[in-house]
């Protein structure tokens, strides 16, 4: 499927069950086979609510890919503030999804290059990102996009 059908652009309100079931499907696919103590079903349950509230804020991003009118993808990002610790305000890439029948086309690409953008108009120095070390797929796209690895989380059952 050629990435020129698919738009990326900021999500709307009326995105949201599209951005609901995106986010359904990156739990479905990532979160809960690879992390035990992710409830898969946030997204369903608490889904609208959070992204009502992210499209009110400013610090807050979420675009969607959109082919035929439906959402086929979605990107969330957050700004976090300078602080006395860390002085440099700094940009994360919360979330990423794209159907599986837009893989491969440049779709992720987009989304990550129109964060960049957002990240930069409001002034971030750094960005970052967190996934789970089997998700081989995504770390491939981040490190094309100029990610590098920084830290290690390790944990264990109690
Ligand atoms: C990670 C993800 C967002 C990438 O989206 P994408 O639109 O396929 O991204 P791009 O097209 O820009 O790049 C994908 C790469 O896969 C290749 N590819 C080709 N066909 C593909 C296919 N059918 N499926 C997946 N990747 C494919 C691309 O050529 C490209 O190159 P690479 O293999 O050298 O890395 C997508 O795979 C996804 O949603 N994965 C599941 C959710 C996830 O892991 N999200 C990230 C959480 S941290």
């Amino acid at each position: 499927m050629g990435d020129q059908e698919v738009t990326v652009r900021r999500a709307r309100v009326e995105d949201i069950p599209g951005l609901v079931v995106s986010s359904s499907r990156l739990f479905a696919e990532d979160g809960g086979p690879r992390d035990p103590g992710v409830n898969v079903d946030w997204p369903r349950e608490h889904g609208a609510a959070a992204f009502a509230s992210a499209l009110e804020n400013p610090a807050r991003l979420l675009l969607v890919a959109v082919h035929g009118g439906e959402v086929v993808g979605h990107l969330s990002g957050s700004l976090t503030e300078p602080s006395a610790m860390r002085p440099l305000r700094s940009a994360t890439l919360m979330a990423m999804y794209v159907c599986p029948q837009h893989r491969g086309s440049g779709v992720g690409a987009r989304l990550a290059d129109a964060f960049f953008v957002w990240a930069r108009e409001w002034g971030a120095e750094q960005a970052e990102v967190t996934a789970y070390s089997a998700n081989s797929d995504a770390i491939r796209l981040y490190e094309r996009e100029g990610f590098r690895p920084l830290s290690l989380t390790l944990r264990r059952a109690l």
